[in-house]
């Protein structure tokens, strides 16, 4: 497969990037600090077949104009809610991402906020670090036991499904969900009762039309008032001005955000000066085997888009059929 070059834009376990160049492929890597701009990605795009992109790039119809042999996009990541698959679909261009090998490390991640909002771990370890910690407190850091208390997940998909096992089987919590389809055995409910009747709330549904600025300041306020919010799935499900204003009317017991609009969040957001709010950079998918293995997949996904067969982790299948 020589010929081909693939533009990679950010720097990632080598696993994948080794099968290219051992099929012969020309890989080059944005290895710069500084994340790729738009004009740079389509300098670099020029006369590439193939990228692997990272969610940070929005690649769209407009790039796609100046970037006449692209065949191929691998995004590194679940969600792709940064391309435009219509346009990509138009141009021939074959999508995949990473679905699945992320999955239990997204659900871990989701699972240690929780845990670490439960049990005040922010509060307690900033007690250690500053020297506050003077004796033992009988009525210090008490957090809330999960035991028993309804979970609602909004998004049981795969990684909504692995996050809300970890929390039935391994925590006794009830489930009740809100997603675009029934599950079967699982309870559906309006999203309205769901954020009435939940202790935690965690959502994990993709980023679409429909989702964005899902949770405004009438839907966060239906929530009972020591609920606890995890959000790993993209910051712009939630409308965050209106999260910080509940926040400052003391609702919520804690809140973990995996993901911010915009990413990386303000340094001077009101929200970091929250205490029961657990802010990680969007680290979901970050273990060493999860990185490695979505830079397998990626690699696979470019492959095969160069061949023209089936991509591994195909986000528009029909591609090929509808446009020759
Ligand atoms: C994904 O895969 O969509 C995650 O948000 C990136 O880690």
């Amino acid at each position: 497969m020589s010929n081909f070059k693939v533009f990679v834009t950010q720097d990632i376990p080598s696993i994948g990037l080794d099968l290219l160049r051992k099929e012969g492929l020309e890989v080059k890597v944005w290895s710069y600090d500084n994340p790729i701009g738009p004009e740079e990605l389509s300098m670099e795009l020029k006369d590439c077949d193939g990228i692997i992109s990272m969610l940070g790039q929005k690649l769209d119809s407009h790039l796609f104009k100046q970037c006449p042999k692209l065949k191929v996009i691998s995004n590194y990541a679940v969600g792709y809610n940064n391309i435009d698959i219509d346009a990509a679909s138009i141009k021939n261009i074959a999508v995949g991402n990473t679905p699945d090998v992320l999955t239990d490390a997204t659900a871990d991640l989701a699972m240690a906020l929780l845990l670490s909002l439960s049990r005040k771990i922010r509060e307690a370890n900033y007690n250690v670090h500053s020297g506050e910690w003077e004796k033992w407190e009988p009525l210090g850091f008490l957090g809330t036991s999960l035991k028993g208390k309804t979970l609602g997940v909004i998004g049981l998909g795969r990684i909504g499904m692995a996050f809300a096992k970890r929390c039935t089987e391994g925590f006794g919590m009830k489930l009740i969900h809100h997603s675009r389809s029934e599950k079967e055995g699982y309870k559906k409910t309006s999203l309205e009762t769901l954020l009435k009747e939940s202790d935690v709330i965690s959502l994990h549904c993709p980023l679409t039309e429909e989702t964005n600025q899902l949770l405004d300041y009438e839907k966060l306020i239906l929530t009972k008032k020591d609920c606890i919010l995890i959000n790993t799935a993209r910051g712009e499900v939630i409308v965050q001005e209106d999260l910080i204003k509940i926040l400052k009317e003391d609702h919520f017991f804690g809140v973990g955000l995996d993901v911010t609009s915009p990413e990386p969040i303000e340094f001077n957001s009101p929200l970091l000066s929250i205490p029961r709010v657990l802010i990680t950079p969007h680290i979901g998918s970050a273990d060493i085997e999860t990185r490695e293995a979505m830079s397998l997949l990626c690699a696979k996904n470019i492959l095969a888009g160069l061949k023209k067969e089936p991509l591994p982790a195909f986000v528009n299948p029909d591609v090929w059929s509808k446009n020759t």
